[in-house]
């Protein structure tokens, strides 16, 4: 088969290229990234080589070359990791995030169904449910769950869901919607919590932490993520939604002194800075159906993904300084720099 991945230079699209070539070596994979300042073709160097692996650099939603792209390679599966992805760049530019993850999915849709594509699979979040209370430790979401954002990055991935249910309905696009909790791993930019901390920690840099620390998130290793979707794309249910998480809810203090103590640097470097806007509280997936259904089940917990996680880190510091230099110094003095 011949799988098309967006967004493959990201950092889950990344882990998924290389879960696909390990995993179905009979599989022609196409990569395809714009490369905005997420994406990074070294992400992607141990596998460009691979005779299954090609690169091709394209934005989702320039029409004419996905057309071209689409007629020249026949695709069996498309996979649409490509999105502008951090909630704190959506709450200050909400645009982009419009235009590449609503528009640029259409953009994909029609393309699969123009040229026949078997599957198109859409690579969702579990932030298009909303939040939920702190306290109300048994809620969970399941798939239906209604839908109910809080930021122009949910917002946006919760329009491209309906979207695709639109093309299901509409046009027959056979399809599926993965939901997934936040993920954690290798190659993961760090304007996201866990990278971000670590790499402070290791310059002895102050941990900026949103509030009080006390938002919850449910920590996925983006290898099981990857796995998830794997399963959902080749053996889900034509229009259906599978949510993807392993019950590892963390308090983000929690988090961030985890990373303090398996580094050995000292919690007086946490600093507690101004909250964003709009801040989701606590998110915990329910994931029985693809559990049931598909036979899914997560290889790692927290305790020891985290501390695989760190040591990468660690021993990619070079990869770390070479995303952390130039543009992102910019980024963190205007995010960060009089909060
Ligand atoms: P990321 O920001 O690391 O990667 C996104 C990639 O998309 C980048 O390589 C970027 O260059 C590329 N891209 C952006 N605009 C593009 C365009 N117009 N055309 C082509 N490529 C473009 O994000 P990620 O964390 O790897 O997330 C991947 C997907 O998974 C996203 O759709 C995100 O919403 C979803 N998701 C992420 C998480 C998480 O915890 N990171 C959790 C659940 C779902
Ligand atoms: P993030 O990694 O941006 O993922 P998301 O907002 O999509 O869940 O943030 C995870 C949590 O960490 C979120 O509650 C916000 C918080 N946070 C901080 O406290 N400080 C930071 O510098 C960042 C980036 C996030």
């Amino acid at each position: 088969m011949k799988i098309l991945v967006t967004g493959a230079a990201g950092f889950i699209g990344s882990n998924f290229v290389y879960y696909e070539l390990a995993n179905h070596p009979e599989d022609k994979i196409v990569a395809l990234d714009l490369l905005t300042y997420a994406g990074n073709l070294e992400n992607l160097d141990a596998c460009k080589d691979n005779e299954n692996f090609k690169f091709v650099k394209m934005d989702i939603t320039d029409r004419d070359s996905i057309d071209k792209l689409f007629a020249e390679e026949k695709f069996d599966i498309v996979v649409n990791f490509a999105a502008e992805s951090h909630v704190d760049r959506s709450i200050e530019n909400p645009e982009i995030f419009l235009k590449t993850n609503i528009l640029g999915t259409q953009t994909l849709m029609d393309a699969s169904l123009k040229y026949n594509v078997k599957r198109y699979h859409q690579v969702s979040t579990d932030e298009v449910y909303g939040d939920l209370p702190l306290e109300a430790t048994d809620l969970f979401f399941t798939e239906s769950t209604p839908l109910h954002t809080s930021s122009p990055y949910s917002a946006s991935k919760a329009s491209a869901d309906l979207l695709v249910n639109a093309y299901h309905r509409t046009f027959n696009l056979n399809c599926t919607i993965s939901r997934c909790s936040n993920n954690y791993g290798p190659y993961q930019f760090p304007e996201k919590l866990i990278p971000l901390m670590i790499n402070n920690a290791r310059h002895d840099k102050s941990l900026p932490v949103y509030g009080e620390g006390l938002n919850v998130r449910d920590w996925l290793h983006v290898y099981d993520h990857c796995s998830g979707i794997d399963l959902v794309m080749r053996n889900g249910k034509n229009g259906e939604v599978y949510n993807i998480g392993g019950h590892n809810e963390r308090r983000n203090i929690d988090v961030v002194k985890t990373i303090l103590r398996e580094l050995d640097k000292p919690e007086s470097l946490i600093t507690y800075v101004s909250d964003r806007k709009g801040h989701d509280l606590r998110y915990a997936i329910d994931p029985s159906k693809i559990e049931r259904e598909l036979g899914w089940k997560p290889k790692y917990n927290f305790d020891t993904g985290i501390k695989e996680t760190i040591n990468w880190y660690m021993d990619n510091q070079k990869w770390m300084d070479n995303v952390t230099s130039g543009d992102y110094l910019k980024y963190y003095e205007k995010m960060y720099g009089d909060r």
